[in-house]
């Protein structure tokens, strides 16, 4: 009789934790998957212990290793993002960046709550675009597209810019309702031309306008092509293309729709720094280009290109190979396109050896929503970091990997509408805001300990990596960039400082 008793009473627990579960919203996992969803905290919460007997490290993980989620949780979460005794890294290990501090760091004159770091450069002021301006964060949403996400990951990753300040950039799937939420938008235009295309699939200026009317668009982007799957286009079968995503996408519903891998807009370097000006004289807004780095060529033609006819992109993307995506060939993502810093370098060098480098607004991708990856960047002539599967982490995604299936377990790359229902775009844009405002605060942190106010100003020989048992080697050394290409002169430090003041000071009033 007293089991019977102590079974009913167990399963009235349950029954309220599963009620419980399916109504909070804070956790998407325990939504969607009541009960069953407590036993990853639990796991996640003995896991250290577990380790160290049977599994991995915390660094060995793929993309993104224990240490790195671990850190994007806790500060989308507001938590305490503290590790304790000391390093676990492997700090000897070829290209180990070190970061040499300063002997006086920077003492800041005033509070910068929200850590507003405004971009060292105004873009489209190169080529006097009518709606240049400067972005006020130098961090932003990289783009990923509403159709390879939900509808709810995509309004709380824009709800998210619009609390933390900076550009969330719409991908490829052009411009959804869930884009509407107050962050200001990158347009992307890719090789289907969403959002900008006839009903033959072909480029449409018309629309264009009409689409950069209706949203928050500030700049515009040409995808040439993105790390994870250079070279190739797309399909989205029919079943797939919901009433939303049609929408979206100026597509008709239920049918299915390709992407080529090239664009019917041009197939040269003059033909497309035509494009770049003839959308950036018809919308009067700066426009870039996204590419992952393969042929050399490619780079060389079009930086001849704009030195000689001064004119092209007001800024410039580089995916790095180790990029992501909703869905690519295998081969594709491990292969095809250099990784990153290679890529960044090269491209950097060939730009700067023109002296079109500082013309040019540098936006880099590819694994840098982490303090010192973004820094590297920095110092390595990036303007401007996009974050694309880390601001993922801070939705909710647990790096299930199966972007691809449509089972996303976190409703955060799926369409099913049990699995989207977890997903509660108020929490998840806040935590959107923390993780990305985290990111900044780091930055700042950083460039205060090696004695300067912005990270555009650390001097990139603060910056080493390790070469072998022995030695270390500056960055500039190392990517064989000649020291004044990332030297920013008297003026250009004395600007960036009176911004950083500014800012500083409105974030103080407000
Ligand atoms: C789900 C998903 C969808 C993406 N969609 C696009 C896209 O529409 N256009 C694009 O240029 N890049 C796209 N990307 C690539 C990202 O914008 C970014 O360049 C890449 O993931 C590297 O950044 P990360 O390492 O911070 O994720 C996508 C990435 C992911 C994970
Ligand atoms: S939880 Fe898994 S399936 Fe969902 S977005 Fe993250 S990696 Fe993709």
């Amino acid at each position: 009789m007293v089991w019977i008793l102590g079974v009913a009473a167990l399963v009235v627990v349950l029954v309220v934790m599963a009620v419980y579960d399916l109504f909070q919203t804070k956790h998407a996992i325990r939504r969607n998957f009541p009960l069953i969803g407590r036993l990853r905290y639990l796991i996640e919460r003995i896991g250290p212990e577990l380790r160290q007997y049977i599994v991995t490290s915390n660094d060995e993980e793929r993309p993104f290793s224990r240490d790195q989620r671990r850190w994007v949780y806790s500060t989308a979460k507001n938590e305490n993002s503290y590790f304790g005794f000391g390093t676990d890294n492997a700090i000897g290990a070829p290209n180990y960046l070190y970061i040499r501090q300063a002997g006086f760091p920077y003492q800041p004159k005033h509070e910068n709550p929200d850590s507003v770091l405004p971009v060292a450069k105004v873009m489209g002021e190169w080529r006097n675009r009518q709606e240049a301006f400067r972005p006020q964060s130098i961090v932003n949403i990289s783009a990923m597209s509403f159709g390879s996400l939900s509808g709810r990951a995509i309004e709380s990753l824009n709800r998210g810019a619009a609390i933390a300040g900076l550009l969330h950039n719409t991908g490829e799937g052009g411009v959804s309702r869930h884009h509407l939420h107050g962050g200001d938008l990158i347009f992307q235009v890719g090789t289907g031309y969403f959002g900008a295309r006839n009903t033959d699939g072909t480029f449409s200026m018309d629309r264009l306008i009409e689409t950069v009317a209706s949203a928050p668009v500030k700049a515009i982007e040409i995808k040439i092509s993105q790390g994870a799957k250079p070279g190739l286009g797309g399909v989205l079968p029919g079943a797939k293309v919901t009433a939303d995503i049609a929408a979206a996408r100026g597509v008709q519903q239920g049918v299915t729709i390709k992407s080529p891998a090239f664009h019917r807009e041009f197939s040269s370097v003059t033909g497309l720094v035509s494009f770049v000006e003839r959308i950036a004289e018809a919308t009067g807004l700066p426009v870039g280009i996204k590419s992952a780095v393969g042929d050399r060529s490619f780079w060389v033609e079009l930086a001849d290109e704009m030195s000689s006819q001064d004119r092209g992109p007001d800024f410039i993307s580089i995916d790095g190979g180790e990029g992501g995506t909703g869905a690519a060939p295998l081969v594709f993502s491990d292969h095809v396109s250099v990784p990153f810093r290679s890529g960044f370098s090269e491209v950097f060098s060939i730009f700067a050896e023109r002296g079109l480098q500082r013309k040019v607004v540098w936006f880099g991708a590819g694994k840098l929503g982490f303090p010192s990856d973004s820094l590297q960047a920095l110092a390595m002539g990036v303007d401007v970091i996009s974050v694309g599967r880390e601001a993922m982490l801070a939705v909710g995604c647990i790096q299930a990997q199966k972007c691809e299936s449509g089972h996303c377990p976190t409703g955060v790359a799926t369409h099913s509408k049990w699995l989207v229902r977890g997903l509660d775009p108020a929490d998840k844009a806040s935590r959107v805001a923390n993780y990305m405002i985290g990111l900044r605060y780091e930055l700042l942190r950083l460039s205060h300990a090696c004695g300067v106010s912005h990270p555009a100003l650390v001097p990139a020989e603060f910056l080493e990596l390790r070469r072998d048992a022995f030695t270390s080697v500056p960055l500039t050394d190392a990517y064989r960039y000649d020291q004044a290409w990332v030297t920013l002169d008297a003026a250009e430090v004395e600007q960036v400082d009176s911004l950083m003041a500014a800012a500083a000071r409105s974030a103080h009033a407000a």
